[in-house]
């Protein structure tokens, strides 16, 4: 088995990947990666060599502060046979969480099939931000694609077992995110769909 992937993310300055073996997407399509060389991926928004860093960032003086929030402000919401667990921290406001409101008034209501239901949804979550528990739930099977899916005009989605240090000095095991790479969260290096406000970005 490999080793997760380790992701830095560099003061004021871009995400480096580190990976045995990296498959990586840009706007759809693949890209080469040179198996056990690292990667650094831009998250200034201005690289002209998209989604590479190209050292732009410290030609326009780019900063990014550290992210808000802890582990405290990790909502949890209690049902049947499945417990599920929100943090608004990592949240980049997908809004693949809809159908959540339905499902679990029908998983209290009773109705069997609503929890592996809820957590299907949980799953799609491509932030992360949305987790579950559950001991009756057979774990749903996770989407096919790319370790590391740069969209097109917008976020940089992590999508293996991966270690991060978004809060300096610490690292933490995650296995789904998404990072900005726009420069404009506000929670960097969280994406928060700021994107959406640059029509430039590619
Ligand atoms: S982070 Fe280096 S060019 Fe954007």
């Amino acid at each position: 088995m490999s080793k997760p992937i380790s992701l830095t993310v560099l003061d004021n300055g871009p995400l480096k990947v580190s990976a045995d073996s990296l498959t990586l997407h840009y706007c759809g399509e693949p890209l080469e990666v040179e198996a056990g060389s690292d990667v650094y991926i831009c998250r200034c928004g201005q690289s002209k060599n998209a989604p590479f860093c190209d050292g732009s960032h410290q030609k326009v003086g780019f900063v990014a502060e550290p992210p808000k929030g802890n582990d405290k402000d990790i909502k949890v919401w209690e049902g049947k046979t499945i417990r599920t667990f929100f943090n608004p921290n990592t949240c980049m406001h997908a809004l693949y969480c809809k159908p959540l409101k339905d499902l679990r008034a029908r998983e209290l209501g009773g109705d069997t099939d609503a929890a592996a239901e809820i957590a299907r949804v949980v799953m799609s979550c491509p932030s992360g931000a949305l987790n579950y528990e559950s001991t009756e739930v057979t774990p749903p099977q996770s989407a096919d694609g790319p370790d590391i899916d740069v969209r097109e005009g917008g976020e940089c989605r992590i999508q293996t077992a991966f270690q991060i240090n978004a809060t300096p000095g610490e690292r933490q095991d995650m296995s789904r995110a998404t990072l900005c790479r726009c420069g404009l969260s506000k929670n960097k290096p969280w994406c928060d769909g700021a994107h959406k406000k640059r029509e430039d970005f590619k």
